[in-house]
């Protein structure tokens, strides 16, 4: 059974039909086209799909859409733009850090939560 699904994503809301115990993964990839996060593990270890839901960098192969009704979600692409990239993504790029690539989102989305949890607390 398939119900409707208000997602905001990168400031935009979608609205889907799906069944609530599909992961957010998922939604992101196959509904709303989005290919930052990825598919690695499927287990919730990886981090390959890790995108932020209310800032909080959050594994959406392990969370059912349903459980972010009304939540903010943030992909790498929210993050920054190739022409503006966040001060990570530059360094990332600077640096030559994403090696084959495959899992740069998890390490951008979450190093991007950490540095912003550490300027909180500056
Ligand atoms: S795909 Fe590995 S943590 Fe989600």
């Amino acid at each position: 059974m398939t119900e409707r699904i208000i997602l905001q994503v990168d400031g935009i809301n979608h609205a889907i039909d799906a069944d609530p115990a599909m992961p957010l993964l998922y939604a992101l990839r196959d509904d709303l086209g989005l290919n930052n996060p990825r598919f690695g593990c499927g287990l919730g270890q990886c981090g390959a799909c890790t995108v932020h839901v209310d800032g909080v960098p959050t594994r959406s192969c392990s969370l059912p859409v349903s459980e972010v009704k009304g939540g903010k979600i943030t992909t790498l692409a929210g993050l920054g733009t190739e022409a503006a990239p966040n001060k990570l993504q530059l360094a990332f790029i600077e640096e030559q850090a994403t090696q084959c690539g495959y899992c740069i989102n998890g390490w951008l989305m979450t190093a991007t939560a950490f540095a912003a949890r550490q300027a909180a607390r500056d």
